[in-house]
């Protein structure tokens, strides 16, 4: 068998923006996951009637009560706060509350982390609280604090909680703030005084030792794939389900979702169906597509809300007269991107901590809006009215259309593509035949799965060839297939909504999943020019491209058979001797990386001798290679 490169007639250019990521919500993706945030429901606005996710402390005889008090706000926009009322603590107990976070507060050995909350007392209790990172029995202590100076308004308090070196890293742990009399402490307490807390928040070290910040190891794995946009924050997640006592109550409003995290009042993620505090907002998503040099791609809510009340396919849309505010939101979202400090929302972005603009964004307007029948009235009147309104006012501003319309252009389409890996395989030649003078196309999301997986994080090796598969697809047409991304991005390992995922990980680590090696490998092995490949007869999936500048080919051959594959590897117009190869491969195609096993497939690389351009290759079951020549 023979496959031939033609190293000397280039063809079309390769899409600079091909490989990117795509963010949502789901799977516990950013709180509990990238959002660094320890504390699961800091500010008490996740349920009206009982403080979810904290439960009273009442060691060695000490005795208390904890509410959700709308008497007591902090503001405007945290209506309430958890008011601790001590019955009785003497010498020696202790009452407070407790936070477990997401599934256990992970602790690592010489860590610090950073505590902050706001407080007030009445009946002249000024202090000391103590606040206390233990594992969950309460009997080992890592790190301890004492704040001092409460008063009956409003103050906000700060400690740093010093983990010592020494000992494991645990995940089954919990953070306790209250009156703790254990040690002689002198301070009297008078039954009923109450204590008064709001945004009780604990960050580990983040990424770049950014405020409101981010995981680091989970930011690293998405620099490792080097990509060229970031999509965010959805998907279903920026569309809501609808619920007829505020109908669009529950889409990512991103209005809310920016400033001091003391004033982000949170909503529930009814997509996804866990609460979502907005500390993860669009500023946080802005910085992380700057930190990763990569384009935004936002979705905006169009006016389209899923409605599961319905028969299956059930969906709500917004009145054709009500949906003005919402382009409004559409266009404010821009001017924070991009506006000049003298603009409303430009100035929001300054105060927020980047007076320059960020980069210019792609703006999706809606998300999988031909599903569920949403198709008449995208086309009649939402992607009209957004459409004309962003181009009139931001002529700069590409945006992308979710399914087809007939009423404006479209500039670029998003098509999504979830089904088997053989069905996937079979759709690598699906964009030969596109028009080439329509719409480019913008693959939005993608994976290999099957139904029924939720508890699939990452999905085996022989799905992620089948995606290996399509991607050459998409690469050898990457003069219309601008862009791509795997869906979804990340998964909390026993946590999922959604199964077959990039990257795994839970309190402490993260992992990436085969398909995450086949997303790095494509996306860091690639040129600026597609060359031609045959490979009749070999029952290969392949694309080629080379770097023009430094005469880099780089060659992916995907082979998705349960049996080795000798070929022959001709670069036609070279004279090369030399080929590095990067081969992910396992005889097994079930074989799948996890938590505990997170490199049981990776790549490795190997090199091939050969002479005058031609290589003798065994091509491995189950693989994707990638064979990098100079030409
Ligand atoms: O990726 C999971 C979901 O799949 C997305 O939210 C949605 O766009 C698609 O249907």
């Amino acid at each position: 068998l023979t496959l031939t490169v033609d190293t000397l007639h280039a063809g079309h250019g390769v899409s600079p923006t091909l490989y990117g990521v795509f963010f949502e919500e789901i799977n516990y993706a950013g709180v509990g996951g990238l959002y660094a945030e320890l504390i699961r429901n800091r500010a008490f606005m996740e349920s009206p009637t009982t403080p979810a996710w904290w439960t009273v402390v009442q060691d060695r005889g000490g005795s208390a009560t904890a509410s959700l008090d709308a008497a007591n706000p902090l503001n405007d926009t945290l209506t309430r706060s958890l008011r601790l009322e001590a019955h009785s603590v003497d010498a020696e107990q202790r009452i407070g509350i407790s936070n477990g976070g997401y599934f256990g507060i992970p602790v690592v050995p010489g860590r610090h982390y950073q505590v902050s909350f706001f407080a007030k007392a009445d009946n002249g209790f000024t202090g000391p609280l103590s606040v206390s990172l233990e594992d969950a029995t309460g009997r080992r202590v890592f790190a301890s604090a004492r704040v001092r100076g409460l008063t009956t308004q409003w103050k906000h308090f700060t400690a740093t909680l010093k983990v010592p070196p020494g000992g494991s890293q645990s995940t089954d742990n919990r953070l306790v703030i209250g009156i703790d009399r254990k040690h002689g402490m002198p301070t009297q307490v008078a039954p009923g005084t109450s204590v008064w807390l709001q945004v009780v928040s604990l960050f580990p070290p983040t990424y770049k030792d950014q405020p409101n910040g981010l995981r680091p190891d989970m930011v690293h794995q998405l620099k490792e794939l080097r990509p060229k946009f970031l999509r965010f924050p959805g998907g279903n997640y920026i569309q809501g389900l609808y619920d007829p006592d505020d109908p669009w109550g529950t889409r990512f409003d991103w209005k809310k979702s920016i400033g001091p995290i003391s004033e982000r009042p949170g909503h529930y993620n009814a997509s996804w169906f866990y609460w979502s505090d907005d500390g993860l907002g669009l500023y946080e998503y802005l910085r992380l597509a700057e930190d990763l040099d990569a384009t935004p791609v936002i979705g905006v809510f169009d006016g389209f809300s899923i409605d599961r009340s319905k028969t299956a396919g059930g969906r709500e849309i917004v009145p054709e007269p009500d949906l003005g505010p919402y382009v409004q939101d559409a266009l404010d979202l821009i001017e924070y991107v991009i506006g000049p400090v003298n603009s409303a929302w430009g100035a929001r972005r300054a105060a927020d901590g980047h007076p320059a603009p960020f980069t210019t964004p792609l703006i999706e307007i809606g998300n999988e809006d031909g599903a569920r029948g949403g198709a008449p009235t995208y086309d009649a009147y939402r992607y009209p009215k957004f459409y004309d309104a962003i181009k009139k006012a931001y002529p700069q501003v590409t945006t992308i259309a979710t399914t087809g319309v007939t009423s404006r252009p479209i500039e670029i389409i998003d098509e999504h593509i979830y089904t088997s890996p053989t069905s996937l395989e079979g759709q690598a030649n699906r964009y030969d035949t596109y028009d080439r003078n329509g719409p480019k196309v913008f693959v939005g999301e993608y994976a290999a799965r099957h139904g029924d997986s939720e508890d699939i994080s990452t999905g085996p090796l022989g799905y992620s060839l089948g995606e290996a598969a399509f991607m050459t697809g998409l690469e050898r047409n990457s003069d219309i297939v601008i862009m791509g991304s795997y869906a979804p991005l990340f998964s909390f390992v026993g946590q999922t909504q959604w199964g077959f995922n990039m990257i795994g990980f839970d309190q402490l680590a993260s992992y990436g999943g085969t398909s995450y090696y086949v997303q790095k490998m494509f996306a860091r092995n690639v040129g600026d020019k597609i060359l031609p490949v045959s490979s009749e007869g070999t029952g290969l999936f392949c694309s080629s491209s080379i770097k023009t500048a430094t005469g880099d080919v780089y060659t992916k051959i995907v082979n998705t058979s349960n049996v080795t594959q000798s070929i022959d590897l001709v670069f036609a117009g070279s004279k090369a001797t030399k080929a590095r190869v990067q081969v992910l491969s396992d005889p097994d195609p079930a074989a799948s990386n996890t938590l505990d096993n997170p490199t049981r497939v990776t790549p490795c690389d190997l090199a091939l001798r050969g002479a005058g351009g031609r290589f003798r290759y065994e091509v491995p079951a189950n693989s994707l290679s990638v064979v990098t020549i100079q030409r």
